[in-house]
């Protein structure tokens, strides 16, 4: 991901800029190296200190007085794997786009050859003036990335368009460019969430997922370079930019959409915890509590990915497993009955991870029977600990695949 990747903070004057310490924190908890360019106006907003302390490096404010004479801006330039402008003010949007440098982080703009990747705020109206327009409009044309503002209340009062993106969006942004595209020309069908099985208007059937683990793996798919389609049963989470996702109530809903998208895909991963029973009636208005006891009567839902296995054709398919007990037989079962590839089994009494949490304790379990059992980690990491597999299982398929082919083509000897 971005372990030892080096990156640039360039922050510019705005109210904004006290959001960037959890960026920079974000950064640093992922192991990348920060080194934080701030302008004089950057300064009236948040001390350089503050920097520092949570960068572990100092502040780079001045193009000629630095602290450390032997970095200058040209060896801030080129040591930057990406270059990131968090906030960027109307004024240095003007000055990258006429290719001015009269300042630290602008002359570091123009020499480096790292990516640049700018989050805009500022008041609405700044934002939506014809000028600023087309100065960003410029950028992008020249292929700088540009994050959107967000809506909503401004620091200066006003209303409207002109918020600094949020910084989870910034993160992800910036771990989509540093992260090499091995997973280039994948299309992936990931299934997320638990699903609500009506009763009534008011109560469900449901389970205790958050949509943690499949929404990361949806977004460590799309940093690696692959097309994602997410089906999301109902979560809280935030929708991920730039992934097309399909959002489902109950498991026919979700049982829809994943045939409609299947053919398309070269994997599936289903994290989702997909209810399987459903009320047999569900109710128009809310039911009253007139009787003593009441029966609720069920009817089975459809195994999804056991369908899917029943039609995999060269399709790479993994499933994932909630076990309280005998979880590698139970698991083992599972991947047998419904033709996986990859089973992913975790223990849902674990105390310290799965449902609803950031970590995640799992095995691993391919269609070989081989077993890997991962320490507790965060979800993100372990989408990409199962990405790794799966890019494994492929190579291993296909490189199978050779084989059989060459020794079906080579002449057979006569005995
Ligand atoms: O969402 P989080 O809070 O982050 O928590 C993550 C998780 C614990 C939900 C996740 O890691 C997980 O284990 N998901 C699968 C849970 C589950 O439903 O397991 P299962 O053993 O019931 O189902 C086995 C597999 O068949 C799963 O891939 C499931 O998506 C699939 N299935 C199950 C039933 C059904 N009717 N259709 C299905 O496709």
């Amino acid at each position: 991901m971005i372990k030892e990747k080096q990156i640039v903070l360039g922050i510019t004057g705005g109210i904004a800029a006290y959001k960037v310490v959890e960026l920079v924190r974000q950064f640093r908890k992922r192991n990348a190296e920060v080194d934080v360019i701030m302008t004089r106006n950057a300064q009236q907003f948040v001390t350089p200190l503050t920097f520092q302390t949570i960068s572990g490096h100092p502040v780079y404010t001045d193009l000629f007085h630095s602290f450390n004479p032997e970095i200058s801006h040209i060896s801030l330039a080129d040591k930057a794997d990406v270059l990131i402008i968090a906030p960027a003010t109307a004024n240095i949007i003007a000055k990258i786009a006429s290719g001015c440098a009269d300042d630290l982080l602008s002359t570091v703009v123009l020499a480096t050859k790292a990516p640049l990747l700018i989050a805009p705020a500022m008041n609405a109206n700044m934002w939506e003036n014809r000028i600023v327009q087309q100065n960003v409009g410029k950028l992008k044309e020249l292929g700088f990335r540009i994050m959107d503002p967000t809506t909503g209340e401004l620091a200066c009062g006003y209303e409207g368009k002109g918020r600094l993106a949020e910084i989870e969006d910034i993160l992800g942004e910036t771990i989509t460019i540093l992260t090499e595209k091995d997973l280039q020309g994948e299309r992936i069908l990931i299934t997320a969430g638990p699903t609500h099985e009506h009763i009534d208007p008011i109560r469900i059937l449901t389970n205790r997922s958050s949509g943690k683990m499949g929404y990361a793996l949806a977004k460590a798919s799309h940093q690696r370079g692959a097309e994602v389609m997410l089906v999301s049963g109902p979560t809280n989470l935030k929708p991920i930019p730039d992934i097309h996702t399909i959002q489902v109530e109950n498991t026919l809903e979700m049982s829809k959409a994943v045939s409609k998208h299947y053919k398309s895909c070269s994997i599936v991963i289903k994290a989702a915890a997909v209810a399987d029973y459903r009320p047999k009636k569900s109710f128009k208005d809310k039911m009253k509590k007139t009787h003593k006891t009441l029966t609720l009567g069920l009817d089975k839902n459809p195994d999804i990915l056991y369908q899917l296995g029943k039609d995999k054709g060269k399709k790479i398919l993994v499933g994932f497993a909630a076990e309280t007990k005998n979880l590698i037989s139970q698991a083992k079962l599972k991947l047998d009955r419904k033709n996986l590839d990859l089973i992913v089994v975790n223990n849902a009494l674990q105390k310290r991870g799965g449902f609803g949490s950031d970590s995640n304790e799992a095995t691993l379990i391919d269609f070989e029977g081989k077993i890997d059992a991962l320490p507790l980690m965060g979800k993100e990491e372990l989408a990409d600990k199962i990405l790794d597999k799966i890019k494994q299982i492929k190579k291993e398929k296909s490189s199978a695949k050779e084989l059989k082919k060459t020794s079906a083509s080579e002449p057979k000897k006569r005995t």
